[in-house]
């Protein structure tokens, strides 16, 4: 009695927020933080990779090379310290572009972002109907979007655009109601104090730069990467964590991912990442989560603009559309990346993609928001066509192609309607033995939507 009491104490000075937990420099602590429900209901976010390397936007393209080797934002290392094949692909080009002795710091020169309307970009990701949006604050290259004086003279304040990118593009994304987050890369490439004294580094670079991030952005999403050559004892990750979650301006709403050290993917943090449906090496398809997840990946096969893709390497928009429509049916978000070019411009390809998405959930969304993946969903054939979402007492049934013969569901109780989002359409049904039969309508071409379809069984929970 008494201890239930207690418990309900907890629970409403909690929710008020006067006794909001404090956790501990642990992984045990840390952990046992609920991840915002804003994170989960939200499904889609929008990546944005933007660098020095959106100057040359190269790497090499085609199905004979690996994911990871395909990444333009990798072009300083590969043309640098790269002895492989895919090194000398980068160095090819680089020499035949720039000359051999050309050096990737005076990309810097030509990064001017003249074009950069943030208030444009807001616009576009909104009418996406992504939910929140990760910059890179800094990727492995070192250089900052922001003014850092940690970076200084490498940030896009001090060279190139001479404007803080990251400061204005949170404005403008947050005046339009979407989340705002950071990636941020634990590691630097050729920074001499990470490699002669990391310790240092964590201390007088790496920590101070993310809580300056955090203060004068207040962003509710913090992507960390690049962590992979050290455990998260050396980067101090729980003790950055303790902070964010119990002083930081918004220990309330952030959200982290699993990248904290070597050790850590898809173990400690916040939500777990998948790259191109890779964890590391290892294909996650294979693998059930029922820890909240994310995916993330371009609409070809870079996260930094590559100008060598042609249109065959860009998903379509109907892929797109049934990438996130998997995602979320297991329970995942998808951080859906774009290139900017260097001069603050998004490719047309990419608006095109992000607008269709934003009109196909526009009619559909109500079966990807606020949703789980359903409790009772049959074994996944391999070419599947349906998937399931949950919400409430509703089930959907989002098809991939247009079902032209009766979808069986079983596991469902009668439902009190069924419908096609996004159209007017009479939908029969018929329920019994444990199941129902849902007949499509017949509808004419103009009469459909486009990329996948959705049916709202009602009260079947
Ligand atoms: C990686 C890469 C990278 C990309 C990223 C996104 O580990 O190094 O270039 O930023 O993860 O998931």
């Amino acid at each position: 009695m008494k201890r239930t009491f207690l418990f309900l104490l907890s629970v409403s000075l909690f929710s008020t927020g006067f006794a909001q937990k404090k956790y501990n420099p642990t992984w045990e602590s840390i952990d046992s933080r609920p991840i915002p429900t804003w994170f989960t209901d939200a499904k889609f976010g929008i990546f944005i990779h933007w660098g020095l390397y959106a100057v040359p936007a190269w790497g090499p393209v085609g199905k004979e090379w690996p994911v990871y080797s395909k990444y333009a934002e990798w072009y300083w290392y590969r043309m640098q310290s790269d002895s492989s094949k895919v090194g000398n692909a980068f160095r090819a080009f680089h020499a035949k572009t720039y000359g051999p002795n050309f050096r990737y710091q005076d990309f810097a020169n030509s990064f001017k972002a003249e074009l950069f309307n943030p208030d444009q970009w807001a616009d576009l990701f909104a009418a996406s109907g992504a939910k929140y949006v990760v910059l890179t604050s800094k990727h492995h290259e070192g250089f900052t979007l922001w003014p850092s004086k940690e970076s200084w003279n490498w940030n896009a304040v001090d060279v190139g655009p001479h404007r803080d990118l990251a400061g204005d593009l949170t404005r403008a994304v947050k005046k339009k109601g979407l989340h705002m987050g950071f990636y941020y890369s634990l590691y630097e490439w050729y920074n001499p104090l990470y490699h002669t004294n990391v310790g240092r580094y964590v201390d007088e670079h790496m920590l101070p730069q993310l809580k300056d991030l955090v203060t004068r952005y207040s962003p509710d999403v913090v992507w960390p990467d690049g962590e992979w050559e050290h455990p998260s004892s050396t980067w101090k990750s729980t003790d950055f964590l303790a902070w964010l979650y119990n002083e930081s301006p918004v220990r309330e709403t952030v959200v982290v991912n699993d990248r904290w050290g070597k050790e850590t993917r898809s173990k400690h943090g916040g939500y777990y990442t998948t790259e191109y449906d890779l964890i590391g090496d290892v294909n996650s398809k294979e693998i059930k989560m029922a820890h909240p997840w994310e995916e993330c990946r371009g609409i070809g096969g870079s996260f930094g603009y590559n100008r060598a893709e042609t249109l065959q390497e860009y998903e379509s928009s109907a892929s797109l559309v049934h990438l996130l429509i998997e995602r979320v049916a297991k329970g995942g978000n998808l951080l859906l990346d774009i290139g900017p070019a260097a001069d603050g411009t998004i490719p047309v390809i990419m608006q095109q993609r992000l607008l269709d998405m934003g009109r196909w959930l526009q009619a559909n969304g109500e079966a990807i928001y606020g949703t789980q993946a359903w409790s009772k969903v049959p074994q996944a054939k391999k070419e599947a066509t349906q998937f399931f979402t949950q919400k409430g007492q509703d089930l959907y049934v989002l098809c991939t192609t247009f079902p032209t013969a009766p979808i069986v569901v079983e596991n469902v109780g009668k439902p009190s309607r069924v419908s096609l989002l996004g159209s007017k359409a009479v939908v029969q049904s018929t329920a019994g033995n444990g199941g129902v039969t849902i007949i499509p309508p017949d509808l004419k071409p103009g009469e459909t939507g486009e990329y996948a379809w959705v049916f709202k069984l009602e009260g079947v929970h």
